[in-house]
């Protein structure tokens, strides 16, 4: 199998299992008890904490562990528009985002929130002017991702921030594909709450980071998971210090291998659409261009015609992409990120999206090529 779906999920690399081992056999201890093995557990989960802290730039304090980015945008937007000192009842929002904020954001209109999802350009971007116009006196939020699962636009988030801020409206921001991508720096943002996932940063699966606050403004949570008292009772429930600590490394190894990863895996997508445009002829790009700095790195989504990219997919044993975010794959309509964009039904379920990463390589894509190539022609309508 040939992984090119990295913005579903991404391998754990060995160095964090390696690092996450002794932490679930010999060093077992509850890090909230009190003898010697919880407090070596304890300290051991400050330590990676202040290495996320860093990574991200981010105030420590500011660090609540949750068990990944769907449960801290739950956190982030209930929590904070819920909060009993919190009157508003507006949150703006994006058509693009991720269903981890979309269905929060359904939920928060039950709750008697009105909501406002923002359009977007051609590329995905965000339209800025579109944010200003509908922000109002009773505006308690703004929902913006940082970087998009399905077509890679990355969001001018310090820009947002300020816009955010001028009108007093906090500005949270869904983070999870940004890291081992690009830089990202919480406290230089201005974002005020900021979510993270640790899967898709080559970490372990069910661990994230909400980051509440930045220094620079007051940011109150309701809880929305109580019992225990854990995490100034902001998010309850007994840490898992090897998930914490395998979050720590993946985290780290990101940061420290971006500049090398990044060229390179954007010469393997280049190889990657290149050779498949030579293919199959009538390939149309989604999202940014491919050269663009509003582009992930290594982020691929295209429409091929006359074909369903589910049909492509299951045709293609061996080699792993997507026709969607994964999430929402369980729903039967086609990507909501592509229509946002314009594109019409029927172009939307012929797309196709891949993720490239850190370990694929040219033979890999060469590979991949011939077999999306032979399985293409399979099921084309022209054959
Ligand atoms: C942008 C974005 N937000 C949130 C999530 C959900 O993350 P998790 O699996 O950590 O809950 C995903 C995963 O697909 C994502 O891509």
């Amino acid at each position: 199998m040939i992984y090119l779906d990295h913005h579903a999920t991404t391998p754990c690399d060995a160095r964090v299992v390696e690092t996450m081992l002794p932490w679930m056999t010999e060093k077992f201890g509850n890090p909230h008890s009190d003898h010697a093995m919880g407090r070596e557990a304890s300290e051991a989960i400050e330590q990676a904490l202040q290495t996320i802290a860093d990574v991200i730039e981010a105030p420590v304090d500011s660090l609540i562990v949750t068990s990944g980015a769907t449960e801290s945008n739950n956190l982030a937007i209930r929590g904070a528009c819920l909060h009993p000192r919190q009157k508003k009842r507006h949150i703006v929002s994006v058509a693009t985002e991720h269903p981890a904020v979309l269905d929060v954001l359904e939920d928060m209109r039950r709750d008697g929130f009105r909501v406002t999802l923002v359009s977007v350009g051609a590329d995905g971007t965000v339209d800025l002017d579109h944010i200003a116009r509908v922000i109002d006196d009773d505006t308690a939020m703004v929902s913006v991702m940082w970087a998009n699962n399905e077509i890679g636009t990355i969001n001018p988030i310090e820009l947002i921030a300020e816009l955010c801020h001028d009108r007093g409206v906090l500005l949270h921001s869904d983070a999870t594909q940004t890291l081992g991508r690009i830089p990202v720096n919480v406290i230089g943002s201005d974002v005020d709450l900021t979510s993270f996932s640790a899967h898709k940063a080559y970490g372990p699966k069910g661990i994230g980071i909400l980051v509440a606050g930045n220094g620079n403004r007051r940011v109150r949570l309701r809880p929305q998971i109580v019992g225990g008292g854990q995490q100034h009772n902001l998010r309850s429930g007994t840490l898992n210090p090897a998930a914490i600590i395998g979050m720590a490394k993946a985290f780290q190894l990101c940061k420290e291998e971006l500049a090398a990863s990044t060229d390179r895996i954007n010469a393997l997508r280049a190889q990657l659409w290149n050779k498949l445009s030579q293919k199959i002829t009538g390939l149309t790009l989604n999202g940014p261009a491919l050269d663009s700095s509003l582009r992930l790195p290594g982020n691929l989504n295209f429409s091929v015609p006359g074909i369903e990219g589910e049909t492509w997919l299951v045709a293609t044993d061996d080699v792993a992409f997507s026709t969607g975010s994964a999430c929402s794959n369980t729903k039967a309509e086609p990507s909501h990120v592509l229509r946002a964009i314009g594109l019409n039904e029927s172009l939307a379920r012929q797309s196709v999206r891949f993720g490239i990463g850190r370990h694929n390589t040219e033979d890999e894509i060469s590979l991949a090529v011939d077999r999306l190539v032979m399985s293409y022609e399979e099921i084309s309508p022209g054959r």
